[in-house]
């Protein structure tokens, strides 16, 4: 699919989880992944198992996605180690699975930080490259937007927020040849997964509502992102894909 095999891709949250599948599909394709992560352990891990396993070079950068400053030092080592970004994968986020009562101030802040704003943060931190660069950029946002379950209102309004966020620069970075989409995942094994169903019966009832009768994984998330990077995809732009085994439509 990809024909040279210098091209950088920078995923946030990706020491593990759909953001590590990602890192570790695109490293497949021969990219050279940079991940992000506020997890320094399993950061370093995934970057030393992808450049050993894949033959690429990826390396790890510790940041927290609700900190501008970080997101600014990321794309300073990135440059200055690649002088490229091809791909910002923006993924890092967090959910809890309440009803508005349980939400305190300070939780609800939290989400709306980690989600909404930090990808405002990671959207802005390498702005500039993408507008003398051009590129792809690829949101990861949550069917729970569009259906209002599947995390508590903070995580709902921040899929929601990414949307918007999402179709505005799709308008603004279109005419300068950059590739702007969103995959709204549903149901993905990760760790989030186990958080919101935590047991067999709750998994059991979850199924009952997939047409094709399976949880998804992270893969099928990285696989889509690999062919929204492609070239092939290019006239997908704007838009919200939903990943979910056909239980919404
Ligand atoms: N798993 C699902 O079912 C599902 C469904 C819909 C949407 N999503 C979305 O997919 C994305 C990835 O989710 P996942 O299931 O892989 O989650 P996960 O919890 O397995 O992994 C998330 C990763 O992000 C990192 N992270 C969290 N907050 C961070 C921060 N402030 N700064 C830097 N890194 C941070 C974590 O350390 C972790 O490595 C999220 O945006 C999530 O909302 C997941």
């Amino acid at each position: 699919m990809q024909d040279d095999k210098n091209q950088v891709v920078v995923i946030t949250g990706s020491a593990k989880g759909i953001g590590k599948s990602i890192a570790v599909t695109f490293a497949k394709q021969g990219y050279n992944p940079v991940i992000v992560d506020f997890n320094e352990q399993a950061g370093e891990e995934t970057a030393e198992e992808i450049s050993r396993k894949y033959h690429v070079s990826s390396f790890f950068v510790k940041a927290d996605v609700s900190n501008a400053e970080d997101l600014i030092n990321v794309r300073n080592q990135v440059i200055e180690r690649f002088s490229r970004i091809d791909v910002l994968i923006i993924n890092a986020g967090i959910s809890y699975l309440r009803t508005i009562d349980e939400i305190s101030i300070d939780e609800w802040e939290r989400v709306i930080k980690i989600n909404l704003h930090g990808s405002f943060y990671t959207l802005k931190a390498f702005y500039e490259d993408f507008l003398t660069n051009k590129g792809k950029i690829i949101f990861i946002t949550s069917g729970s937007a569009i259906t209002g379950t599947g995390g508590g209102a903070h995580y709902a309004s921040s899929k929601a927020g990414q949307h918007g966020l999402m179709r505005t620069v799709s308008k603004e970075l279109g005419p300068k040849g950059v590739n702007v989409n969103a995959i709204a995942p549903r149901v993905i094994q990760t760790e989030i997964l186990d958080h919101l169903y935590p047991n067999e019966e709750s998994r059991k009832e979850l199924l009952k509502k997939i047409p094709i009768n399976r949880i998804g994984q992270p893969e099928d998330i990285a696989n889509l992102a690999v062919f929204l990077a492609s070239p092939e995809s290019s006239y997908i732009h704007g838009q919200i894909i939903l990943a979910d085994g056909g239980r919404t439509y």
